[in-house]
């Protein structure tokens, strides 16, 4: 919004300026030869004016330059607001927030028309004082050169061509001086753009960044610790090894830090202190994007992009063919109702994947993952969004695909954990216990065979401890997030 609004501004401008300053600044110019040749004198005089429109013109300047700032900051929080109550309207109309939005978006738009109306005022300003001025050296040329004619007896046909040219000269003038003001508006509109197009990323690439080199995908971290915000440590010295070619399994409460731990791995953010290695390669001195490219991601979130979707299983890698992304979709159990759309893989899903599910979304997702085919595979809670039913499926198109692959999979139910090659368990961004499934189970304290009795008594008949198994719930079952471990103190 901030861009679009900048950029009209400009353009507003730029065309009224090419044309005046060629027109307005040649006749100015002429004109000021015309009286100088005719009078010297009374032409120096009549500059007087010059430094109180000067004066004017910088203060006008001045307070442009503020509130057009502040008016391009407004127009885009009013545009934000509109789009994002378009966007969230399900819930806008669920919980009736359809008044409080109009107020706060109606309170926005008043703002804003209140700063466009005081830039108008601002701008407006300098005429009247400009044709006050004007008039004043007009005045005061005709009164002297009347003194001159009646009382030094000087002919006065000369100064009716002087002053023909001062009033002739004064429109043009006028012009030029409002157009700077105008110029002003676009300056800073100018301005802000290149704040946002001059932003550094903040995890730039390293001066001498290599190009990724990965044999095995061994991935390592060592003594990690990680911060959002200053006074909340999320990751807390954190040192594991996920395998070369194995699946690691993570799990923990809600908010352990497993997503931030995979943010990490692909340096959405920086690490505070430790290192993190991929093949005894420090991720932080190696390039970006030679990074990426050996990951595959499937986030917390699905996102589509607006498109078809075959197009967005491709943005997976872009030389993929149709075969390639059918063969994908079919692993993560994606084609059948890919197929049951009215155009098929051709068929568009609109913004964000709206007209899909959830779950829908979710396999598209997971289909974009493995036409990557890249030697790191992360999985955060990639199928939280599946019935049992679809999500056994997956899972198991998931252990083909995982094969050779060093693969981190953020857990959401414990089913799919039980056959890592390896568990890792967050609590509060500490490591607090690691091991497999068979050797953390052998603890009935470990914090993750309570895990398994709190989930297991949900219904999900994994349970393996003596806890009783109960027959399953209808309905789709709880992650361990939202039980948490004050359930299971109980
Ligand atoms: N972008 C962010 N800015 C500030 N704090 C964040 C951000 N993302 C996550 N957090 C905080 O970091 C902690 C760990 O979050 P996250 O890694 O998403 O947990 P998990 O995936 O295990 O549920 C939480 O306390 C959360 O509030
Ligand atoms: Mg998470």
């Amino acid at each position: 919004a901030q861009v679009n609004e900048n950029v009209n501004g400009i353009r507003d401008l730029l065309s009224m300026t090419l044309t005046s300053i060629a027109r307005d600044g040649v006749t100015l110019f002429g004109l000021l030869g015309v009286m100088i040749y005719q009078d010297p004198v009374l032409s120096l005089s009549s500059l007087v004016i010059g430094p109180p429109l000067i004066y004017t013109v910088v203060y006008l300047m001045r307070r442009v330059r503020r509130i057009t700032r502040e008016s391009v900051q407004i127009n885009s929080r009013l545009i934000g607001a509109m789009q994002e109550a378009t966007q969230g309207i399900a819930i806008v109309k669920a919980f009736t927030m359809e008044d409080e939005l109009s107020r706060r978006i109606g309170q926005l738009a008043n703002s804003a028309e209140h700063r466009g109306n005081k830039i108008a005022r601002v701008s407006e300003r300098l005429s009247p004082i400009s044709d006050m001025l004007a008039g004043l050296a007009v005045t005061g040329v005709i009164a002297y050169s009347g003194y001159r004619a009646l009382v030094l007896g000087q002919p006065p046909g000369a100064v009716f061509s002087f002053i023909t040219a001062l009033m002739l000269a004064y429109d043009p003038a006028r012009r030029l001086a409002r157009m700077q003001v105008g110029m002003e508006r676009a300056l800073v509109n100018a301005r802000m753009i290149y704040e946002i197009l001059d932003l550094e990323p903040q995890q730039g690439d390293a001066p001498e960044a290599a190009e990724a080199n990965f044999t095995t995908g061994e991935v390592r971290f060592n003594n990690v610790s990680f911060r959002y915000v200053e006074e909340a440590p999320v990751l807390q010295d954190l040192s594991f090894v996920a395998a070369a070619g194995k699946m690691t399994a993570i799990v923990g409460a809600s908010g352990a830090g497993k997503t931030t731990l995979v943010a990490l791995l692909q340096r959405f953010y920086d690490v505070e202190a430790g290192t993190i290695e991929i093949d005894g390669q420090d991720i932080s001195k190696i390039t970006k994007q030679s990074l990426r490219s050996s990951i595959a991601y499937v986030s917390q979130q699905p996102y589509l992009f607006e498109g078809t979707i075959r197009d967005n299983i491709r943005y997976g890698r872009l030389s993929a063919t149709d075969a390639e992304i059918e063969q994908a979709a079919r692993l993560a159990q994606a084609d059948g109702f890919i197929r049951q759309q009215p155009l098929g893989y051709d068929t568009p899903v609109g913004e964000n994947g709206a007209s899909l599910s959830g779950g829908q979304r979710q396999r598209v997702s997971i289909a974009r993952a493995i036409v990557r085919q890249a030697p790191i595979l992360l999985l955060d809670e990639a199928t939280s969004a599946l019935d049992n039913e679809a999500e056994a499926k997956v899972q198991e198109a998931l252990t083909h695909v995982m094969e050779g692959r060093t693969t981190i999979v953020i857990a959401h139910r414990l089913s799919t954990v039980v056959n890592a090659d390896h568990i890792i368990v967050l609590e509060q961004g500490h490591l607090v216990e690691q091991g497999t499934h068979a050797s953390l189970m052998a603890d009935p304290h470990s914090v993750y065979s309570r895990f398994h009795r709190v989930q297991g008594r949900k219904g999900l008949g994994l349970v393996d401890d003596g806890a009783p198994i109960q027959t399953p719930a209808p309905g789709p079952t709880q992650p361990i997030e939202t039980q948490g471990i004050a359930g299971s103190a109980r």
